[in-house]
């Protein structure tokens, strides 16, 4: 079956003419054929979008989060369907299929039910008979540019906030998830929302350059990798009123202290670690470990590392699914070699899975286990610095109190998430701190921020967080609004409002 965007309210195959497919990553099944959106597609997206934004904003906040309530129910309602589907296009176990769509209904009801919570704040004047506001304008068309690994919860991120906000939305999705788009998109089109309020353009990195690039675009929300959303933000930085969010990856890791409870530690590390099998922005890929409990930890976390049950990500039994696509095999196992070159004792290595360990009838799919290495801390080694984005983990030992603990964390580019694992208050407050971080834990592992939280990162992991109130941020513009209640004009920090005159 060949699926079409969804621009202006119709379903369209486009200009371009090329298609793209879709597969399972834990079989290959080919799951659709999409049409890989051109520049000409995104221009009719954002004529659609700029056009429908008039008619958009003049409705209530109201109004237009009724559009969304009907898509809250529909997820609700397909919960296990719609985490099928997420399992079955990007790969993560079942119940992570189903926490994605969990958190879309989650982000939707945040942004419709925020419609009617009071926007803006009044401001007092200097002056008595001056009433100032700060009151809020939709900016316009927001281009939304979204990843794989949160195929239905991210798209919602952006698109939530931002419609419901009076903005009009052009929505590309990553290439390897573009059934979860296609979900999405049907789902709207069922609301009956206007026409170009919602677009949806199917495509690879040239349609988001495209969306970046389009003068019709006012802000550009962009979610994935550090390479591409740096680059974003430099190309919204050479169009002067365009405004960006973007969330990037990070080289996340959980510090256990000397004052750690072990088996915190052991959870909240290897949830931290195989959790959509290492594949979310927040997964860790460092464990900073105190000295004291090193060894005790090492072995438990070895133990549990050889042992997570990798298989079918639809079977509920399964801890790991399989990597997303081969391109992620591949650098995986260039950073296995990385690491090893690097001086990496490796302690588990099961990135070539076994063939007893492959569930039957998925030998084509995307399989990795864990690996895991010990190594000395250096600042310029490549394996504890880059972002791999899979079940790439280094034990690294640490002496010292917790600001060396602190130091070692915050020793890399990124800062996007940082757990630290302690029973002494102290060395919690201090990681809270001073850790270079966007979201912290302590006690629980680094990943599973709810939507109700900003989330984002800071250093080379992002700038704002495109996410519920500080997504608003990013897709309104603020008016200080001021009122004057009196005939006469009386102005602030004692300005003088005679006019002088001269007769000559
Ligand atoms: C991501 O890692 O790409 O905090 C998003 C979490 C999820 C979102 C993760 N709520 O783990």
């Amino acid at each position: 079956m060949t699926y079409q965007h969804y621009i202006d309210g119709d379903w369209t195959a486009g200009h371009g003419g090329d298609t793209f497919e879709s597969h399972n990553p834990a079989t290959r099944e080919r799951l659709g054929e999409f049409p890989r959106g051109t520049g000409d597609d995104v221009r009719d997206a954002t004529e659609a979008a700029a056009d429908a934004f008039e008619e958009w904003r003049s409705l209530s906040y109201i109004d237009r989060a009724e559009y969304l309530w009907e898509i809250f129910h529909e997820l609700r309602d397909r919960h296990q369907e719609l985490g099928e589907i997420v399992t079955k296009e990007c790969g993560k176990e079942i119940s992570e299929g189903r926490a994605d769509v969990t958190e879309a209904w989650h982000m939707v009801e945040w942004a419709a039910g925020n419609a009617r919570h009071p926007h803006g704040d009044i401001v007092p004047s200097e002056i008595a008979a001056k009433d100032s506001y700060m009151r809020r304008k939709p900016r316009g068309v927001v281009g939304c540019i979204t990843p794989w690994n949160f195929p239905v919860a991210i798209p919602f991120w952006h698109m939530a906030v931002s419609l419901v906000e009076g903005n009009t939305v052009v929505w590309k999705p990553a290439e390897q998830t573009p059934w979860c788009g296609q979900t999405v998109a049907e789902m709207f089109d069922d609301t009956g929302i206007p026409d170009g309020v919602f677009n949806l353009v199917q495509g690879y990195g040239d349609a988001g350059a495209a969306i970046v690039e389009d003068d019709r675009v006012d802000t550009v929300l962009f979610t994935g990798s550090a390479e591409v959303g740096h680059s974003v933000a430099r190309k919204v930085a050479d169009q002067p009123g365009k405004n960006t969010s973007c969330e990037m990856g990070g080289k996340n890791a959980v510090v256990v202290t000397g004052n750690a409870d072990m088996d915190i530690a052991l959870h909240s590390a290897v949830m931290s670690s195989f959790k959509t099998t290492g594949q979310r922005c927040v997964s860790s890929e460092r464990l900073l470990v105190h000295t004291d409990i090193y060894d005790g930890f090492k072995s438990k976390f070895v133990d549990h590392a050889e042992r997570v049950a990798v298989g079918n990500p639809l079977d509920e039994e399964t801890f790991m699914g399989p990597l997303v696509d081969h391109e992620q095999v591949e650098k995986f196992h260039e950073y296995a070699a990385i690491a090893r070159k690097e001086g990496a004792e490796v302690l588990v290595d099961r990135s070539e899975l076994p063939e007893r360990e492959v569930p039957d009838g998925h030998e084509d799919g995307h399989w990795v286990g864990p690996f895991v290495y010990e190594i000395d801390y250096d600042p310029d080694l490549r394996c504890i610095h880059e972002e791999v984005f899979g079940p790439h983990v280094a034990l690294i030992e640490y002496s010292g109190g917790i600001d060396r603990a602190i130091e070692l964390h915050n020793a890399v580019d990124y800062g996007l998430t940082g757990a630290v694992i302690s029973e002494d208050y102290r060395e919690i407050n201090r990681f809270r701190d001073r850790a270079e971080v966007g979201l912290a834990y302590a006690n629980l592992p680094c990943i599973g921020a709810e939507v109700q939280l900003p989330f984002g990162g800071v250093k080379k992991s992002g700038q704002g967080a495109p996410h519920a109130r500080e997504a608003i941020e990013t897709v309104t513009e603020r008016t200080a609004w001021t009122v004057n209640n009196s005939e006469d004009i009386e102005m602030a920090q004692g300005l003088s409002a005679e006019i002088e005159t001269r007769e000559d």
